[in-house]
C-alpha cells in the first residue's frame, strides 16, 4: 500500500497526504481490497459502498487490475451506489449506472443482481417508496462495510447538499429524492454540455445510512477542494458543510488527500 507523505489526526478522522494523487487513488483501492477480503474471511460476504465522479475512477481501475491479477474476487461482494440523477434512463451515458458499468462493474465478477443503484427511470410516486426500500436493503444486508465518498466543491457527500437544518435533523437525513445545490450544477455542467441542461434533481443515499458504515474513506484532490476540505476538518459541525458531519462518526473515517486539497489545514 503507497505510504503517505504525511499522516494528520483531525475532527476525530485520520488525514492522510499523498505526494501525487495516483499514489492516493492507489492506497484507497488498496484499502479497499483489504476491507473486502476481511469481510469475505469473517463472514462469507462484503457489502461495499460506491461512488461516482472523477476522483475514484482511478481507484476502480487499480481494483480491476488486482482482479485481474487473481487477486481480489467480486463473487461474493454486494454494492449499493450512493446517488443517480433524477429522472434518468440507466441507458443514458449520464447515468451513474452507465458510469458504474464503464468503470468497473463490465470488468468485474460482481454478480449483475448484486450492484445496486437507485434507479432514476423509477415514476416520481415511487421514489420515497424506492429509497426507503434501499435503506431496508442495506440494512438486512448486515450493513456496508465500506462507504467510499467523494466530496463536492461545496462540501456534499453524495448528493446530501449543503443546508440549513438543526445537525441532529441532518444526521437523521435518509436516503430520498433531493435538489442539486447551484455549485454541483455548475460543476457537472461539463458532463451535461452546460449548466442549463444539468438535471436538477438525485437520488442519494442518506446522511444517516452513509455515517453508519463501519468503514468511511473520502478522497478529494486539487486547488478546488481545499476549502471543503478544511471546512469538513477544522470548522464546525453544520449542515451547510456535509462533509464535516463525518466529525460526528470519529474513529472509522479516513481522508485521502494531495497536498493540493490538504492546503487549508
Ligand atoms: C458529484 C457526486 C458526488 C461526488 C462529487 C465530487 O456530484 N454526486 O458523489 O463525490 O460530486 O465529484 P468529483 O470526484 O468529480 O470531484
Amino acid at each position: 500500500m503507497p505510504a503517505p507523505v504525511r499522516v494528520l489526526s483531525l475532527a476525530g478522522a485520520t488525514v492522510q497526504v499523498f505526494a501525487e494523487v495516483p499514489l492516493a487513488c492507489r492506497a484507497v483501492a488498496d484499502r479497499i481490497a483489504q476491507v473486502t477480503r476481511s469481510a469475505l474471511d469473517t463472514r462469507g460476504r462484503a457489502i461495499l459502498g460506491l461512488a461516482t465522479g472523477s476522483t475514484p475512477i482511478p481507484v476502480y481501475a487499480r481494483l480491476i487490475e488486482l482482479h485481474r491479477a487473481g487477486e481480489l474476487s467480486f463473487a461474493n461482494v454486494t454494492t449499493y451506489n450512493l446517488d443517480e440523477y433524477y429522472p434518468i434512463s440507466p441507458l443514458d451515458s449520464n447515468s451513474y449506472r452507465s458510469f458504474m458499468y464503464k468503470h468497473l462493474f463490465g470488468q468485474i465478477d460482481l454478480p449483475p443482481n448484486r450492484a445496486h443503484l437507485l434507479d432514476g427511470s423509477i415514476p416520481e410516486a415511487f421514489a420515497a417508496e424506492q429509497a426507503a426500500a434501499y435503506d431496508r436493503w442495506i440494512a438486512a444486508d448486515g450493513g456496508l462495510d465500506l462507504q467510499l465518498l467523494g466530496l463536492g466543491r461545496n462540501g456534499h457527500i453524495g448528493f446530501n447538499e449543503p443546508s440549513d437544518l438543526p445537525v441532529a435533523e441532518a444526521l437523521a437525513l435518509g436516503t430520498r429524492l433531493t435538489h442539486l445545490d447551484p455549485i454541483t450544477r455548475a460543476d457537472a455542467a461539463k458532463d451535461f454540455g452546460g449548466e442549463d441542461k444539468v438535471i436538477p434533481r438525485a437520488l442519494t443515499l442518506g446522511v444517516a445510512p452513509i455515517l453508519a458504515a463501519r468503514t468511511i474513506l473520502i478522497a478529494a484532490f486539487g486547488p478546488n477542494k481545499a476549502d471543503a476540505v478544511a471546512r469538513s476538518l477544522t470548522g464546525p459541525t453544520t449542515a451547510r458543510v456535509p462533509g464535516s458531519l463525518l466529525q460526528t462518526v470519529p474513529g472509522k473515517v479516513t481522508w485521502y488527500l494531495d497536498e493540493a486539497s490538504a492546503k487549508g489545514l
